[in-house]
């Protein structure tokens, strides 16, 4: 893994956009796997003033994000669809006909879980997987004890998650579902791009990079995936017994290209 440390949250959201932006200016057509969540605000809001100010262009790529609540639809204003249309679908030149998420209020969502793995295929797979992390290690909707090698299916949200996602609901209609890309349907990406900023994820990211594998803390499956790069403010780096050893390999977080 490159684990690169960045001062503050808005450095870590701009080396991630970059990183993004890179991936894009050499291969326009590149497949995304994109996430949601509070981290991601801030590395979109960067993608779109790359858009608006420095040309960035997302007109011939194809994106699929991570995940999304079962019994919501795209309209609805805490689905994932509307975080992604409002932050940054919205404010650059994307076709939002390549861009993808589980439709939440599929009749069978069972059935719309194996069509988008099969559609994620037929685009030839994700180039590179932007991943936030979650304070008990998830990585998407994958809670802890996820299967390492599992696609993308519904997983039931664990009550720290759903406390954590409660306030976008009106009271007691927090989801309890979602529809997920599996932690095998992660690794299959070429490359990930995980970001964690804020004291509230340093037990987890130190779990993911330093501890041992397992399912207890999902995003540890990283540790499999030959092309990862973490980029993290100090914040989230807090607890990193080799902290200083990636501080020598990418000094102040350094430029570094994915893989
Ligand atoms: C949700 C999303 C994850 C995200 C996590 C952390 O659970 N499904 O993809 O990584 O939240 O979100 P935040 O960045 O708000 O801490």
């Amino acid at each position: 893994m490159k684990v690169l440390v960045l001062p503050d949250p808005a450095a870590a959201a701009d080396r991630a956009a970059g990183i993004v932006a890179g991936r894009l200016a050499e291969a326009p057509a590149s497949v995304l796997g994109l996430a949601t969540g509070e981290t991601m605000r801030p590395v979109y809001a960067a993608l779109v003033r790359r858009h608006r100010d420095a040309g960035l262009s997302l007109a011939a790529a194809t994106t699929f994000n991570l995940d999304e609540y079962v019994g919501i639809a795209p309209d609805h204003p805490a689905s994932f669809a509307a975080f992604m249309r409002q932050e940054l679908f919205d404010h650059v030149d994307i076709d939002p006909a390549r861009a993808h998420l589980p439709r939440g209020d599929a009749p069978d969502p069972a059935a719309e879980a194996a069509r988008y793995e099969a559609a994620i295929v037929a685009a030839g797979g994700i180039d590179l997987q932007l991943l936030g992390i979650g304070r008990n290690g998830h990585l998407a909707f994958n809670e802890p004890t996820s299967s390492l090698a599992s696609r993308t299916r519904i997983k039931t949200l664990t009550p720290s998650t759903r406390s954590a996602n409660r306030p976008a609901f009106a009271p007691g209609a927090a989801p309890r579902q979602a529809i997920t890309m599996g932690l095998g349907t992660i690794l299959d990406a070429r490359a990930c791009l995980l970001v964690a900023t804020g004291q509230s994820k340093a037990k987890a990211v130190a779990a993911t990079i330093e501890g041992p594998l397992g399912a207890h803390c999902p995003a540890t499956v990283l540790q499999l995936h030959p092309a990862v790069t973490v980029v993290l403010d100090e914040a989230a780096a807090a607890r990193l017994a080799l902290r200083a050893y990636y501080e020598t390999v990418h000094p102040g977080g350094g430029e570094a290209q994915v893989g």
